[in-house]
């Protein structure tokens, strides 16, 4: 039904919007008075809702979203009358909405109100109102209610016009016993005592006062038993809350951190904070990572709660990130907000970089932005060279295709392209530009152009004419250059992992910035706009192209070129950013095949004595791309290519040591605890032996026997080299280790294990009670580490289907994750077969584009195979691994 009113809007337009299935446009609302009451008794809620429109045409109906809810009563006023206080209701299931008509006509240009009563369930799916859980002191468990509305579960709440430039204000009541803390949006306006509707006797009604004009998707409410720390340290009141179990203090580096960066936002936007407070809430069951609900995010407990004595300085960088991730929104994203979905990378993309960029100023020995080339550069360009990729701005429509567009896409290649953006223009013109933007569209909605137009404006440059092609075409080019004496040719094709683009496929020519590296510097004037081009270079005795890897693209030397860059690279000639880039970009040509895999064996066996963390990281990630495609193949191959790894990296472990000291700053513990971890799983005998033996100290008592930084690496060590008595230790502190990161830790290290009965337990854990459906991904993960958990876990996915699909429902997440987890480490043709024909007689809808991901990266590594095999044999023997 909300189909065919999308389409009579726009009629026969060629708008891209005609795909949407929105909301008729005859009412916008205004002002929403809410009030919930939930019953944690029977995990439902009483709701009522008073939704004040502007007519704007003559009406006599009103169509909203519904999901889920038993409206009970329905009333329309106008003018102070009632226009009807039984109209009539009708729900369409499929299309989310309920339609309420009457028999008089309001005119267009009057006021009305909808009211409505209703009921709802508090679900345990982790979307809309829902319920979550903790154990209290005496083992007993306590409920507490919470909200999760992006994209498309604020419907699922409350009737509402559940789109994101349907923005009103919002005035919620919370009504709960006198022992629950209730926490919305906004500051507390008032507290009264009520008749409940749902237990016999009164109830505490808490009011908050009138939010700004807003999207439904940011509307959040919680109820539950709960503590706090609060800071003063920013203008307005910053606090953290936690379920009563836990250590609040945990809270501290988050809530500082909070303060500091609302500050830094203000003052860096222009833009002063607009509401009276800052929560933060720690959820114990929560789907994504973090949600940024203006003035109450919501966070996963990993990411908001730190203990620094136990977890390890990624687990610190992560929640930093996350923190200044969703601040970064409550401008971006809340104040000014994408006008529909498809505008989400505006939301995501910006929050991505914009936390990169913070971190960087508060964190400047984190080096961050090293990172970024192994981090998202990487996931984007990695994405994006699959055929069953999509556009940075990509139509969508239903709820189930919204959430998958929750992906590197959005996020990575997103922010990618605004800091190739804030390359070009300079960062401080970029920040003009973005200071612009949001006050103009301070309150509203835009699409990517107003950005674009904002960034214009500052710079005095064209941008959308360099930027519309990366956001509206999906994939980038792979750069080709060739030489002469004093020039380079230059030329671009759509780059596909599985190297077989089709002429039609290969249409698109994107703005390049060419970023070209000499001895002189880096020339920041040099873009491609077409096809091919030549370019005079001094000197061509040193060049190289993508200057700090700020391009979206990969660029391919020729062999001789590409040692000339090794040899460059070790004489200190090129950015950490640079050598991380170079070798991504040749693992990426090999694996593609555009070049060699003896090419990219022999480059990373010229990197023995590099120096650096973010460097060390992209060889292991490339080793590590090589050896799991070889995961089906023969085990000899397989023994040498372990055998290379560890001889590529045990004399780094070795030399950076394992023991750490208060001394060691924030990259270096990652660097030791990368190390010891890489040249441990492949066997490295002192690595092994020095596991054990903390292992073994730790299991007879003592705490503190495992570093933070080595916990993962030593669990993965003792679980892939030992047996059930090692599995049993492991899975003690995955079921009862005292914070969530120790927990997490060692859940996520449990598929090591390779024995078939370890397996099966590993897999029976991951659906059994004691796994939170949020954290599934945890137990299965590494049974992706070797081929038998590869082929158990594609099983028990096939066997247990019906259940899996029941307790992950397609409209969330989580399904998605399972079906990319336990599809993506195949690697051969008939895996592929297997594959789709398990699923060609089932829906696949809400994992579609993950599956097609999938298949498309499976076959690229068949295709790798197939070409490769017999080259990396030759190599493996002329340097004696094989
Ligand atoms: N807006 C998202 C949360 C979200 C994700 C809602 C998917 C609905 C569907 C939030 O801002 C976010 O991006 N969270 C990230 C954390 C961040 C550090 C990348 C997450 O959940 O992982
Ligand atoms: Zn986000």
């Amino acid at each position: 039904m909300c189909k065919q009113f999308g389409q009579e809007n726009v009629g026969t337009s060629v708008d891209v919007t005609h795909a949407r299935e929105v909301l008729p446009t005859n009412v916008k609302p205004r002002h929403y008075n809410l009030t919930l009451e939930p019953d944690f008794e029977n995990f439902t809620y009483e709701g009522s809702v008073t939704i004040d429109l502007d007519v704007v045409e003559d009406t006599t109906s009103v169509t909203l979203n519904t999901l889920e809810l038993k409206v009970h009563t329905a009333k329309i006023e106008s003018s102070g009358e009632t226009v009807s206080d039984a109209p009539s209701l009708a729900h369409d299931e499929d299309g989310q909405t309920t339609k309420v008509s009457f028999d008089k006509t309001i005119p267009s240009g009057a006021k009305a109100s909808l009211t409505m009563t209703f009921t709802g369930t508090l679900n345990d799916n982790m979307a809309g109102f829902y319920r979550s859980s903790f154990k209290a002191a005496d083992g007993s468990t306590t409920w507490l209610a919470t909200t999760q509305m992006e994209p498309t579960d604020a419907r699922r709440a409350f009737p509402c016009f559940d789109e994101p430039a349907l923005k009103a204000e919002f005035t919620v009541t919370l009504v709960a016993d006198e022992k629950m803390t209730c926490l919305s949006n906004m500051d507390v306006a008032s507290e009264t005592t009520v008749d409940s509707k749902v237990v016999s006797g009164k109830r505490k009604a808490v009011t908050f006062n009138k939010s700004p004009p807003m999207s439904t998707y940011l509307l959040a409410f919680i109820i539950g038993e709960l503590n706090y720390i609060e800071t003063n340290n920013f203008r307005v009141p910053v606090r953290v809350y936690a379920p009563k179990d836990r250590d609040i203090e945990h809270g501290r580096f988050s809530l500082e951190l909070a303060a500091k960066t609302l500050d830094f936002y203000e003052k860096t936007f222009a833009s002063p904070f607009p509401l009276p407070k800052m929560d933060m809430v720690a959820i114990p069951d929560f789907s994504a990572g973090a949600m940024e609900n203006w003035g109450l995010i919501t966070y996963r407990v990993v990411d908001v709660l730190i203990d620094e004595k136990t977890s390890g300085a990624s687990v610190k960088q992560r929640v930093a990130e996350t923190v200044q991730h969703e601040l970064a929104h409550q401008w971006f994203g809340n104040l000014v907000t994408m006008d529909f979905w498809d505008g989400l990378w505006l939301n995501e993309g910006f929050a991505t970089w914009m936390s990169w960029y913070s971190c960087n100023v508060f964190y400047p020995d984190w080096k961050v932005w090293e990172g970024y080339v192994t981090d998202n550069l990487a996931s984007a360009l990695s994405l994006d060279s699959l055929r069953s990729s999509h556009p940075i701005e990509v139509p969508v429509k239903r709820a189930d295709e919204i959430n998958q567009i929750f992906d590197a896409i959005s996020y990575s290649k997103g922010s990618c392209v605004l800091r190739m953006i804030s390359k070009y223009l300079g960062e401080e013109t970029f920040m003009e530009g973005v200071r612009r933007y949001l006050k103009k569209h301070a309150y509203g909605n835009t699409q990517t152009g107003d950005l674009w137009a904002a960034l214009s404006d500052a710079s005095g440059k064209d941008v959308e004419k360099v930027m519309d092609i990366w956001t509206k075409h999906v994939g980038f080019p792979v750069i080709t250059v060739t030489e002469n004496s004093d020039s380079i040719h230059v030329k671009q094709n759509r780059f596909l992992r599985t190297a077989d683009v089709k002429p039609e496929e290969d249409q698109t020519l994107w703005p390049v910035f060419l970023e070209l590296r000499t001895k002189d510097g880096v020339n920041k004037d040099l873009a491609l706009t077409t096809r091919e081009a030549d370019f005079k270079v001094k000197d061509t005795d040193f060049f190289k192209l993508n200057a700090d890897h700020s391009g979206i693209y990969r660029t391919s030397y020729t062999p001789d070129r590409l040692a000339k860059l090794g040899e460059a690279a070790r004489a200190g000639l090129l950015s950490v950013e640079d050598r991380a880039g170079m070798i991504a970009d040749a693992g990426a040509l090999a694996a593609s095949g555009y070049q060699k895999s003896s090419g990219i064996l022999a480059l990373l066996d010229s990197f023995k004595s590099e120096k650096e963390f973010v460097v060390w990281q992209e060889i292991i990630s490339r080793i590590s791309v090589l050896r799991s495609a070889w995961t089906f193949e023969d085990q000899a191959v397989k023994d040498a290519l372990k055998k290379f790894a560890l001889e590529l990296t045990q004399d780094k472990a070795h030399e950076v040591g394992w023991t750490f000291s208060d001394n060691d700053g924030h990259i270096e513990q990652q660097f030791k605890g990368m190390m010891f971890g890489t040249a441990g799983v492949t066997n490295d005998e002192a690595i092994v032996k020095a596991s054990f033996d903390m292992f073994n100290k730790f299991k007879a008592g003592d705490t503190s026997a495992i570093h933070p930084n080595l916990r993962g690496s030593v669990y993965a060590i003792v679980l892939s080299n030992g047996g059930k008595e090692e599995y049993d230790v492991v899975l003690e502190q995955a079921l009862h280790a005292k914070t969530s990161d120790e927990r997490n830790t060692a859940m996520r290290s449990l598929g090591r294990a390779k024995s078939p009965e370890l397996i099966q337990r590993t897999l029976a854990l991951s659906v059994s009670e004691d796994v939170k459906a949020q954290d599934i991904y945890l137990p299965i993960s590494a049974l992706r580490t070797h081929p038998e958990g590869i082929n158990a876990l594609w099983a028990f996915v096939k066997e247990n289907w019906a259940d899996l699909e029941k307790k992950l429902p397609p409209s969330l997440s989580m399904l998605s994750s399972v079906v990319s987890i336990a599809t993506s480490s195949f690697t051969r043709r008939e895996h592929i077969k297997d594959i789709g024909a398990f699923f060609s007689d089932k829906s696949t809808k809400g994992f579609d584009k993950a599956l097609a991901q999938s298949l498309d990266s499976i076959s690229a590594k068949a295709a790798w195979i197939e070409r490769d095999s017999e080259d990396v044999k030759a190599w493996l023997k002329e340097h004696k691994y094989l």
